[in-house]
């Protein structure tokens, strides 16, 4: 079992809110549950609400027994979790309180700060920080979105990188933390097997998927000013174009790993002029049916803004200008208020050069790798067997060979990917995190889109909640003789 072998004293930054609350403290008990938690490691909830320590710690734990499964909930761990758990009212903005917290960190020799607070704040976080004397032993986190855009992404690290080097900033993208995302990186350069294959000559095309049943409900004010290219593209689907991508790291190192992803991001084709109408496609659902239930548009939510032009579906295909992937499309598309939660990636290798079988079995014929992140994680390798049975002659059949980690690991809980980049930070471990120069160069190819969208003025494709996105997100691949896997 993996241990953690230092102490450290975690301050969460904006301890109140919906990220830690939700997400940032379930996966600190997992942890602990887990054995993972050195003994002497201690939890600080900062924030800037009024109210005393016992009210907020109290509200901190109806949470934990809000979004941690009943049957994961033990007393004697919860004991435990509570008693390294401490309130210290914080206003992130003035130096002061920073002296204060300051002694309440004492002598621990490791910190690790986790800004979940709007980014806007983060630069003068670091400053308080490096001011009260504890930057030398301060890791800090940084969740997204990092800007808007690649100057305001700049402005936040620069602001940043003044007081804590490049090795103790963790940028996150929690898809990285993703167990099936981990896997894609044993599956690729533990097998041999897939790395012969892994290149033009036998890959057709990519597809991606991240698709959400939710619609924007209550972040209709964040989401609004950052559209799904901003929220998703940019980060999460960027970072799997990437790790599919990339050419074998030379080590296990962070580094080496996000040396090759960043030479995929500079090979990026920019897409400009008239491929931004036949490569792109930016869509906002219209009111739809979700699980049987009638739900409301884009502009019939809370708080919203009926004139708004905001994306809520983004579908595009990317080129990569390299030896390796010359001439196979990448098809990304995410959206929210689709059919289901799927996230998923598939390679289709290209048909066999010579074909032999029944003409009208051709069209099935291509082998297929499936990466399911979620629901039901599994990698499955699509490939081509004979129907059985004396009557089929040489019937063919597309059938999975399959790893569901559920069912193979049914024993093992899959961990939430904000529990394995918690743990990697208290190990000081950068692989899953996002160096600067891959945020900047995700942003540039991003921004020459929405310039591009700018300058065309057209407003978002209308598609009803409930389905996989606007009609011309099926022409944009359909164009290609292609199709969306598995859409139904
Ligand atoms: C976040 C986005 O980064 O990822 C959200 O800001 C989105 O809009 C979420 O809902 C999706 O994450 P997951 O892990 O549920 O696929």
């Amino acid at each position: 079992m993996l241990s953690i072998s230092e102490p450290c004293t975690f301050a969460l930054f904006g301890a109140m809110g919906d990220l830690a609350l939700r997400k940032l403290f379930p996966a600190l008990y997992q942890l602990d549950r887990a054995e993972l938690l050195h003994e002497h490691t201690r939890l600080l909830a900062l924030a800037r609400e009024p109210g005393d320590a016992a009210f907020h710690l109290n509200e901190i734990e109806e949470h934990l027994k809000e979004f941690v499964p009943a049957a994961q909930l033990d007393e004697g761990v919860l004991a435990r979790f509570k008693a390294r758990l401490d309130y210290v009212h914080v206003d992130f903005l003035k130096a002061d309180d920073y002296t204060h917290l300051a002694e309440r960190i004492g002598e621990a020799a490791t910190v690790i700060a986790y800004f979940a607070t709007p980014a806007a704040v983060y630069g003068a976080i670091c400053e308080n920080l490096a001011q009260a004397g504890l930057a030398e032993r301060t890791r800090v986190v940084l969740e997204k979105p990092i800007g808007h855009d690649l100057a305001s992404s700049r402005t936040v690290n620069d602001a940043v990188a003044r007081f804590f080097p490049e090795n103790r900033v963790y940028r996150i993208d929690h898809y990285l933390g993703k167990e099936t995302v981990q896997n894609l990186i044993a599956l690729r350069f533990a097998n041999s097997l897939f790395e012969t294959q892994w290149n033009q000559n036998y890959i057709s095309h990519v597809e991606i998927t991240v698709a959400e049943k939710v619609g924007i409900e209550g972040r209709w004010g964040y989401f609004d000013k950052a559209g799904q290219l901003r929220d998703m593209v940019q980060n999460h689907l960027v970072q799997l174009l990437c790790l599919i991508a990339m050419d074998p790291p030379a080590e296990l190192s962070a580094d080496a790993i996000r040396d090759e992803k960043v030479k995929v991001l500079k090979a990026l084709q920019p897409i400009t002029g008239e491929a931004l109408h036949s490569q792109v496609v930016r869509g906002q659902y219209i009111a739809g049916y979700s699980e049987g239930r009638a739900v409301p548009g884009y502009l019939e939510e809370e708080n919203s803004n009926p004139q708004s032009d905001t994306e809520t579906f983004v579908a595009l295909r990317a080129d990569i200008r390299n030896w390796r992937w010359a001439g196979v499309p990448f098809y990304l598309r995410t959206g929210k208020r689709m059919p289901q939660k799927l996230s998923q990636i598939v390679i289709h290798f290209k048909e066999p050069p010579h074909y032999i079988f029944a003409p009208e079995q051709r069209m099935q014929i291509s082998n297929k790798l499936i990466i399911r992140l979620q629901p039901d994680e599994s990698i499955s390798l699509r490939v081509m067997t004979k129907e059985q049975g004396l009557d089929k002659g040489m019937q063919l059949r597309s059938g999975p060979l399959q790893l569901n980690f559920s069912d193979a690991y049914r024993s093992a809980r899959i961990p939430d990917a904000y529990e394995r980049l918690l743990l990697e930070v208290m190990q000081g471990n950068q692989n899953l995190f996002v160096r600067k120069d891959e945020i900047e160069y995700a942003w540039k190819w991003c921004d020459q889109l929405i310039a591009g969208w700018k300058k065309a003025g057209d407003a978002p494709k209308p598609y009803a909640a409930g389905s996989w996105g606007p009609m011309s997100s099926i022409a944009l691949i359909t164009r290609d003789g292609r199709s969306w896997y598995g859409d139904i």
